[in-house]
């Protein structure tokens, strides 16, 4: 028995901020794959590639050197240059690798980062919901309020401005936008992202773009946000390697934006991180460096294993609408009268494949299930026959 009477009382050493979040909806799916056998998983959004062998080669190489040291806090210079340079290629914007770019451990901290050098207590941040797991709960840690926009299967998960106008009050700090969307795969058009970009204008806001799908767009192209008109001042550009490259664990990302912002991120992130490892820091280099037909060969094969899994859920009865980025599809499960929930336990136990419930994303996601198709074509269709056979048990209409 513990001499401190404190610890019997639950919670009672944790804050508030971290009592008002709850565990990650896919981590909870993630645990269970693992505990059970022959499991199909079109759960975590992985990629099923490993690296790219020159990328891990670039890495093998530095370590051989001895490059097992810290990097200066912004982000090793060669890397900063670079992706300078990317950007300034492919969108034609300019930003200092000096003091406009920020190297970061993922999108996950470069978010975090983001929130906490621009919130103050009770700040709103305005987001579609669904949306990524991370997002509302990097708001509520850094003690700012999530406001959700409903957005719809009908509406193909786009945000519609009119309804981000209608949320904006006078503690409205930013929009935080994320596409190609995860859990949708949603894609904003350049138009529709420009009425965004109006709202933001009116009412002076910044506008943080989750770009992390920026490259995985199938017959569409990406916009990015910050090339909009009169917007790249007011953007915070998030960007990272995970997904196009297949680098999750290599945790790199990065912040692009005015230098006002990406000092004060630099300034959180020097104390609570001081650098983004270097191995992962080489070997980003390396994919920009080298990496754009690798990563074109794998968003061919992600394309071919999309189309395969929707007109499969589709013809399951599961009815999807067309996904046209990043590589998830969103199909609902109402005909089921199931919760999302319900259908992603019971679809675990009875058939062993593992889809991570929409309500793990938010409210508008009841009724859907997220299942990623970063996995084997062969998966994938067995997958889709275990699926059959259960929502031909169950379906009610
Ligand atoms: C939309 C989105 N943003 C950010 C992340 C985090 O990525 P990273 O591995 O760069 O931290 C993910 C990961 O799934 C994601 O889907």
């Amino acid at each position: 028995m513990s001499s401190n009477p404190r610890i019997q009382v639950r919670n009672y050493y944790i804050s508030n901020r971290a009592n008002q979040i709850s565990p990650s909806g896919i981590r909870k799916f993630f645990d269970l794959v693992t505990t059970v056998k022959g499991v199909i998983s079109l759960g975590v959004g992985e990629p099923d590639f490993a690296t790219p062998w020159h990328i891990r080669e670039s890495a093998i190489e530095s370590l051989g050197k001895g490059y097992t040291m810290y990097t200066s806090n912004s982000g090793m210079p060669e890397l900063c240059q670079e992706l300078s340079l990317y950007l300034k290629n492919n969108y034609n914007l300019e930003y200092n690798p000096d003091s406009e770019i920020l190297i970061t451990v993922g999108v996950s901290e470069a978010l975090d980062l983001t929130m906490r050098a621009i919130l103050n207590p009770g700040d709103e941040v305005i987001m579609p919901d669904p949306c990524y797991v991370s997002y509302d709960s990097c708001v509520v840690l850094a003690g700012g309020i999530p406001v959700m926009v409903p957005t719809t299967e009908e509406n193909h998960f786009e945000l519609i401005a009119n309804d981000v106008e209608a949320k904006v009050t006078d503690k409205t700090k930013a929009i935080l936008l994320g596409y190609p969307a995860n859990p949708t795969g949603a894609v904003m058009s350049r138009d529709k992202l420009a009425e965004i970009a109006e709202v933001a204008k009116r009412h002076q806001l910044l506008v943080i773009s989750d770009e992390i799908y920026a490259k995985l767009v199938y017959g569409v192209e990406h916009t990015c946000f910050a090339t909009l008109p009169e917007m790249k001042e007011s953007t915070i550009f998030l960007g990272g390697f995970s997904k196009a490259y297949a680098m999750t664990g290599w945790r790199i990302g990065y912040a692009a934006a005015n230098k006002e912002i990406i000092a004060a991120m630099t300034k959180i992130h020097q104390y609570t991180m001081l650098c983004a490892p270097i191995m992962g820091q080489v070997a980003a280099t390396e994919a920009l460096k080298s990496g754009e037909d690798s990563a074109a060969e794998m968003v061919k094969d992600y394309n071919r294993r999309r189309l395969v899994m929707v007109k499969g859920l589709c013809d399951i009865g599961l009815s999807c609408f067309e996904p046209k980025g990043a590589f998830y599809a969103f199909p609902s499960i109402k005909r089921t009268g199931m919760t999302s929930e319900e259908f992603a336990e019971r679809l675990l136990t009875e058939e062993k494949v593992a889809v991570v419930p929409g309500s793990a994303f938010g409210q508008c996601g009841e009724g859907y299930v997220r299942c990623c198709y970063a996995t084997s074509l062969a998966d994938i269709e067995e997958a889709l026959s275990r699926m059959k056979r259960f929502v031909d048990k169950y379906k009610t209409k």
